[in-house]
């Protein structure tokens, strides 16, 4: 297990990254590290990799702090964005070079045949006696990720390894890691900024804002029960549609729909609605198309086919709304359509942010 405590980092020029980061990952866990450009990810895994130091706070693994520990004694491996190569040599020479260096080093014979194993499981026979410049990029980088597992590590830490690759080659190679990590058990930490990789890729998501880790969980519960507005906000695309409402006796109101707060399950309040205002989220798929209880009518503006599902944009509070249908459906740009809300699947927040719902 792998227990960040309380980890802080300033920069020489007093730039607080990380303030008081806490997460834990569990042992032969995937774990998604998420968040926007800029929050402090590739600063994490340089100080887990031991390649910087933190300002405070500690790393635990299996309960021992390693802050002491020299790089090469964290039996961590970790790829970088930028396939970091060695030029001149070959696929096989850069695939059996992490066995060749350091104290535990094997034979150039050993190195050779466990190279072998992982260049098969990374497929890349048929470019052994290639120099990385005649490769493309996903093979460049299945090259460093085969460097990377050949080195058999406990802990693989991957930073936004599939950035540089174009979409169909960047969900392939990201089942491939999955299927490789989870075979051979390494608890791995891969670092992304696209919350539908994070989605489709891990164990569990940390989300990463303003230094700390605001929830932690697995990927299906990051997506349905956000801690906040920010999650709310950064999971899921098309994202949830926001209102701000007004509470009025046990109503929300806003000028074009209105909530029945005694439609809402009381176990799901987090909180009583003290304030004036919230904001109301609905993602797109919770909106019902010509229920059985209408809650307002509104007309269709612009129809986006994205293959089985269907985008409907429409103005609601002067604003874009989206509700997904099946693409099955006939509705066209111009109809006018009356839609409902499943009462079970909307949140409430107040306007700092807080879920109150
Ligand atoms: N040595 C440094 N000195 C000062 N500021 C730094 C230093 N290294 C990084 N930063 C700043 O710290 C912040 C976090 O950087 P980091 O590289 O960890 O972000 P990231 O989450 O990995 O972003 P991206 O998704 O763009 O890779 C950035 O604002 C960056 O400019
Ligand atoms: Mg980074």
């Amino acid at each position: 297990m792998i227990k960040i405590e309380n980890l802080h980092k300033v920069f020489d020029n007093k730039y607080e990254v990380l303030k008081g980061l806490n997460l834990s990952i569990n042992e032969g866990e995937l774990l998604c590290l998420l968040g926007a450009s800029g929050c402090g990810k590739s600063t994490l895994l340089n100080i887990l990799a031991g390649l910087m130091q933190p300002t405070s706070g500690d790393i635990k693994f299996e309960g021992c702090s390693v802050l002491n520990t020299p790089p090469k004694d964290r039996d961590i491996a970790l790829v970088f964005q930028n396939y970091a190569l060695y030029p001149h040599m070959t696929v096989l020479e850069n695939v059996m070079f992490p066995l060749r260096v350091g104290k535990n080093r094997l034979s150039k014979e050993q190195a050779k045949k466990r190279a072998y194993e992982y260049i098969e499981v990374t497929k890349l026979e048929k470019f052994i006696n290639k120099r990385p410049h005649k490769l493309s990029g996903g093979q460049q980088q299945s090259v460093a990720i085969a460097a990377a597992l050949v080195q058999e590590p406990k802990i693989l830490l991957l930073d936004e390894p599939l950035n540089n690759l174009d979409a169909t080659l960047r969900l392939k190679i990201r089942e491939e890691i999955r299927i490789l990590v989870k075979s051979m058990n390494i608890t791995t930490i891969f670092v992304t900024h696209d919350q539908e990789e994070a989605l489709s890729l891990s164990d569990k998501i940390a989300l990463v804002q303003d230094g700390h880790v605001v929830q932690l969980d697995s990927p299906q519960e990051i997506y349905l029960e956000p801690a906040n507005l920010f999650v709310a906000k950064f999971m899921g695309n098309p994202s949830m549609n926001l209102f701000i409402m007004r509470k009025q006796g046990n109503r929300l109101i806003s000028n074009d729909f209105k909530i029945d707060l005694k439609l809402l399950t009381p176990s799901k309040f987090k909180d009583e609605l003290f304030e004036e205002d919230f904001f109301v989220g609905i993602r797109p798929e919770y909106f019902l198309i010509a229920p059985n209880a209408p809650v307002f009518t509104t007309n269709i503006i612009q129809k986006e086919l994205v293959g089985k599902d269907c985008i409907l944009h429409f103005k609601l509070n002067k604003k874009v709304a989206k509700i997904i249908v099946s693409t099955n459906s006939r509705v066209v740009e111009g109809n006018k359509i009356s839609v409902g809300i499943d009462y079970n699947n909307i949140h409430i927040f107040t306007i700092d942010g807080r879920r109150v719902y």
